[in-house]
């Protein structure tokens, strides 16, 4: 059984299809042991609480420093002995050793279809207000292994959605969430849980 922690700072939608993918078996061989948020208001919390999952913030506006916070964050998630990590719009940069730690153990869950519109500053919104403004056509949603940098690691699954005249960076928002994220997040989490992704190098093979 694949223990998983998920990481989040939001809404929680992520969340959301994660937990209803395990729920309705489209995930197997999962089980979601913890959710730890930056931000003690974030909806994603209270999704965890009424699905039974054991959740708490841990928030860099409760240290002193940094890298007292960075240790505490640590802490908390290997006190849960998770086998993986999900970032499912976690928007705190993750600490260094973290990354060490979990080396292709830890996934995120990427608004667009990388290497468009990633790295530093692009997160949320931001990522569908650039693409609307260089007047792309296609968007999409990317699964990934994290590495040392931003948004460079393994990519797992990809999927692309059409942009249609007269998109907002809302409306594109959300279908790329209704059309990609919520669909290629499971997937990744199914596909790992079930021994069928292995990194080689900076790519990565999916089995069939
Ligand atoms: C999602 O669109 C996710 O792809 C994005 O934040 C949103 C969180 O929504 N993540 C990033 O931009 C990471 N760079 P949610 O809380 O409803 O899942």
């Amino acid at each position: 059984m694949l223990k998983v922690v998920v990481m989040v700072s939001g809404g929680g939608t992520n969340l959301q299809a994660v937990i209803d993918s395990v729920k309705n078996q489209t995930i197997t061989n999962t089980q979601i042991v913890g959710v730890i948020s930056n931000n003690k208001n974030a909806y994603a919390l209270k999704r965890a609480e009424e699905n039974g999952i054991p959740s708490e913030c841990i928030s860099p506006k409760n240290y002193e420093t940094r890298e007292i916070f960075n240790e505490k964050l640590l802490q908390a998630v290997k006190a849960y002995e998770p086998d993986l990590i999900v970032l499912a719009g976690f928007l705190v940069v993750i600490p260094p050793a973290m990354i060490g730690e979990y080396k292709n153990r830890m996934i995120n869950i990427h608004p667009s279809l990388i290497p468009s519109f990633c790295g530093t500053g692009y997160y949320g919104l931001k990522v569908h207000e650039a693409a609307l403004a260089r007047g792309v056509k296609v968007v999409g949603a990317t699964v990934h292994f994290v590495d040392e940098g931003t948004d460079t690691g393994p990519i797992i699954l990809q999927k692309a959605v059409e942009v249609l005249q007269g998109d907002t960076p809302e409306t594109l928002q959300k279908r790329v969430m209704e059309q990609a994220e919520w669909k290629i997040l499971p997937r990744a989490i199914d596909l790992i849980a079930n021994g069928k992704v292995t990194v080689e190098g900076n790519k990565t093979v999916i089995l069939p």
